[in-house]
This record gives C-alpha cells, structure tokens and sequence, in this order.
C-alpha cells in the first residue's frame, strides 16, 4: 500500500462538492471558507463530483463547464494545489469501479430508506427519476472509503449518507476482511450561516426563485451593491434597531452575520457600529466586496488560462489516483477477483 500520507499525523479529511450552478457566498462563508482554512491542519482532498451530478444531467456539455468553473473557483478562493488535493471526480475511474462494489454491499432496503432520495424522488415527480438518484449513496460511499478518509466534514442532509458508508466498509471488512478505513462525519468548522437576502428564514441557495437573494462570487460589484442595498430587513426604527437576534429580526441578523464573516469579527461587534439600516446595508456590501474582488480576478484569470487550470487539476488527479488505485487493488484482492 502506498499513502503519501500514511506517514502524516494529520487526519485524512475530505470534502466534495457537485458542479451544479454558481457557487454563492453561502457555499463560500459556509464550506470554501473553512476548506481553506482547514487545508493546513488537514490531508485535505477536495473533489468536484461530477459523476453525482449526472443523476440530474439531460444535456450535453453542462456539467463539463460547470466542473470546471467550479475548479476555478476552489483556486481562486485559496485551495493549494501544493497543499491540498483537489481532483474531479470521473478524472480518477476508480470511483466507478469502486462504485460498483459499493452498490453490491449496500442492500436495496437501506438505498429506499435515504431521505435525500426520497425527497429528491418527490421533488422531481413529473421528471426523469435515474436509476442514479437511487444509487447514489453507493458512489458516495466509495469516494469517501477510496481515499481511506477519518473525516467528512458534512451538514445534517448527509449524515445519513456517512453512516451508510460506515455500514458498508463495516460489513465489507466483515465478509472480505480488513479493507477499509471506517470514516466519522464531523460536524464541519463553524462557517457562517447565510440566509438569503430576500427571504432570511431560508438559507441562500441558486433555487431561489429570484436571484436577488443570492449573491454568486461572480457577480459584478454593481450587482452585488444592489442585493445587498435591498436587503429585506424589518421596520424596526430607532439606535437600537440594528441588533443580533437571529428570531426576531431575522434579516438585519444576517447581514450582521455575513458582515461578521467577512471582517473575521462577531455580528454584535458588527452591530454596535450602526444605527441605520441603510448604512448597515451598504457597509455589509462594501465589505463583502473586498473579499469578492480578488477572488473574481483570480477566477477570471484562471478562466482565461485553461491551459494552467488544466495542469492544476492534473496534479490533483494523479495524486487522488495514486491513493484511490491502491484501495481498489486492496479491495478487489481480498475479495479474491480474478487477476487480469
Ligand atoms: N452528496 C454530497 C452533496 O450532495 C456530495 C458528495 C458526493 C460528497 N460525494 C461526497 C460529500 C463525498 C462528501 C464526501 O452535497
């Protein structure tokens, strides 16, 4: 077996995020952020799975282009390809085979008990339902148990798909013998919460009916000053208006919060600047601006260099492939399949 890392004293962790739309800065306050952050103190490895977004792709070339604007922006944000693994899914074909193994440990019970599944199903319900969409966990679970990861970080939607992985490597070990590391989801490092500027008792999320909740990293800086200029807030009036309660004043909390993240402060330091909500708006813009800029101009200079993203991705893909070749040799060995 051959783990670069098998020497490192830090844990394996590993993160993945499916090319389907413009990272907003809900995914970046929430996940890049704290990916970037982690990247040091972990042996990260940070996948763009593009093989789960097929369960959902009817037309070509959509999910190519989004894989790559997605590589982009995880550089841009400030994933080290020197430090970090960063690699597309269907780049390292193991996941596929392992997929498949997968798919012959997990029993169909368990694949119809998975709430994503069963409101993913639901939502589509006049749509095209893949067989895909059902199997999913199966593919989810072998990406996770190629890299011998400790730790995925996730939110409370995935849990249960970490604990079908954590049954499958179990019964696995058990019928073929010690194959596989068992992973632990962790609840992932604090990132901020952000509600959509239109409606902040829902998260921000590109589903938004309209976009004028969301703010997508690429937006231009016109843009952006907008959203936030028409922030919902409440009409409350008076200095003690702008405050931290979360219940109460749902919107004037968010950007307090969002403001906090970016400034790398609380949201009631935040709050004891102002005393207007116009002020707190277009303050909260400009200092998201700051951060949004140079990631923009790295974004777009990368998006210019397909050349160069194309090498970066190639680094990270033949590292992952180095880890996830080894784990399926193992696997398939201690099943005993017939050598080619
Ligand atoms: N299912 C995850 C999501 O929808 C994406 C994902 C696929 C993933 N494979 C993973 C997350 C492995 C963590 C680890 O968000």
């Amino acid at each position: 077996m051959t783990d670069p890392a098998a020497s490192s004293t830090k844990p394996r962790v590993l993160s993945c995020m499916q090319p389907t739309g413009d990272v907003h800065l809900g995914n970046y306050l929430g996940a890049l952020q704290p990916w970037v952050a982690g990247q040091h103190r972990n042996d990260a490895f940070h996948g763009i799975v593009d093989l789960h977004a097929l369960t959902v792709t009817d037309k070509p070339g959509v999910v190519g282009q989004a894989a790559v604007e997605l590589a982009a922006m995880f550089f841009a944000v400030g994933l080290d390809p020197d430090v970090a693994t960063v690699f597309v899914q269907s780049h390292v074909p193991e996941h596929n085979q392992l997929g498949w193994v997968m798919e012959c440990t997990i029993s169909f019970g368990e694949l119809s008990r998975m709430t994503q599944f069963k409101d993913k199903s639901a939502k589509r319900e006049q749509d095209f339902i893949s067989g895909g969409l059902f199997t999913y966990p199966a593919l989810q679970a072998a990406d996770i148990l190629l890299y011998d990861t400790n730790q995925v970080p996730v939110g409370d939607d995935q849990r249960q798909h970490i604990e079908i992985t954590r049954d499958a490597a179990l019964r696995f070990n058990h019928r073929f013998g010690e194959t596989f590391v068992l992973p632990e989801a962790v609840t992932p490092a604090a990132g901020a919460r952000v509600m959509s500027l239109q409606d902040p008792s829902s998260k921000m999320s590109k589903s938004d009916d309209s976009d004028a909740g969301c703010v997508y990293l690429t937006d231009d800086p016109k843009a952006v000053m907008k959203k936030f200029k028409r922030a919902v807030t409440d009409s409350e009036t008076g200095p003690d208006s702008v405050r931290f309660d979360r219940e109460i004043k749902p919107g004037v909390s968010n950007l307090l919060e969002i403001h906090a993240a970016v400034t790398d402060r609380t949201p009631q330091a935040v709050s004891e600047e102002f005393e207007q909500y116009g002020a707190l708006k277009v303050a909260t813009g400009e200092a998201v601006l700051a951060v949004l800029d140079p990631i923009r101009e790295r974004y777009n200079e990368l998006m210019e260099d397909r050349g160069e993203l194309a090498r970066l991705l190639k680094i990270g893909a033949e590292r992952a492939r180095g880890v996830a070749a080894a784990t399926l040799e193992r696997a398939y060995t201690n099943i005993g399949m017939l050598p080619a």
